[in-house]
């Protein structure tokens, strides 16, 4: 029978295969993963890259939500919502100006939105979505930069494709960030497109089943450790 030790029994035998720890920079194919707490980030620049075309993320929605990921990555810190998104945002107006999306429940889309605005960006769209084939969510457009326009109408899909739709129908796309990789939905979809992932993720063992997708796919895996930023 499975045990929950470490998170094994969520997210399976990854990390013992690709051991992944905090402080290293793991680059697979032309990808490059970082595990990584953002509230502790000032710069992103142990990805070797100050510039990003594209950042594609799906953030905890709430406080309470935070909460239970660093209590699934066995921390005892908690954070609160409001500084997490800004540091999130504050890390995407400095290294991806460009075009973002950002998935959010309702709770606190307006804050986001808000939030995107104070910090002289421009939220192009907001889209309703699903997650999980029914519930509601949303997806924010923004930029920092001056935005082109996309016709594209993202209302009603699932955010299983969401991350696909987006990266085809943006234009000049060849590098995506996601600080909140997870199990990698945004790096895999970014891979099967040819676009180069650059990923950061709290759970060491969720950012492993991303680097386990890559090596399945015979991608070459290079660790370095890095010094802390
Ligand atoms: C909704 S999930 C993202 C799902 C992802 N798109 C996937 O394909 O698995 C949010 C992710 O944010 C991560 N996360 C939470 N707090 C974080 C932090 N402070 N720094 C980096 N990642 C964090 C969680 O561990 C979780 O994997």
């Amino acid at each position: 029978m499975k045990t929950f030790e470490d998170g094994k029994w969520l997210y399976g035998d990854s990390w013992e295969k690709f051991p992944i720890e905090d402080g290293q920079v793991w680059r697979v194919g032309k990808n490059t993963l970082a595990v990584k707490d953002l509230t502790e980030l000032n710069s992103l620049e142990f990805f070797g890259q100050n510039a990003f075309d594209m950042s594609y993320i799906d953030p905890p929605w709430n406080t309470g939500n935070i909460n239970s990921f660093y209590t699934k990555a066995g921390f005892q810190d908690k954070r609160e919502f409001n500084s997490f998104i800004e540091k999130l945002m504050l890390l995407v107006k400095t290294y991806s100006p460009k075009i973002n999306y950002v998935e959010m429940g309702s709770q606190n889309l307006d804050y986001v939105k808000d939030l995107i605005t104070q910090l002289n960006g421009i939220v192009t769209n907001t889209w309703k979505i699903k997650y999980y084939h029914k519930n509601p969510c949303f997806l924010v457009r923004y930029s920092f930069d001056s935005p082109t326009k996309i016709d594209f109408d993202f209302t009603g899909i699932d955010d299983d494709f969401t991350p696909r739709f987006a990266m085809q129908y943006e234009k000049n796309i060849n590098s995506v960030l996601d600080l909140c990789t997870g199990r990698g939905l945004t790096g895999r979809t970014a891979h099967s497109l040819g676009k180069t992932f650059y990923g950061t993720e709290l759970n060491k063992r969720r950012l492993a089943c991303l680097i386990d997708y890559y090596h399945q796919q015979g991608l070459i895996i290079n660790k370095s450790t890095q010094r802390d930023y």
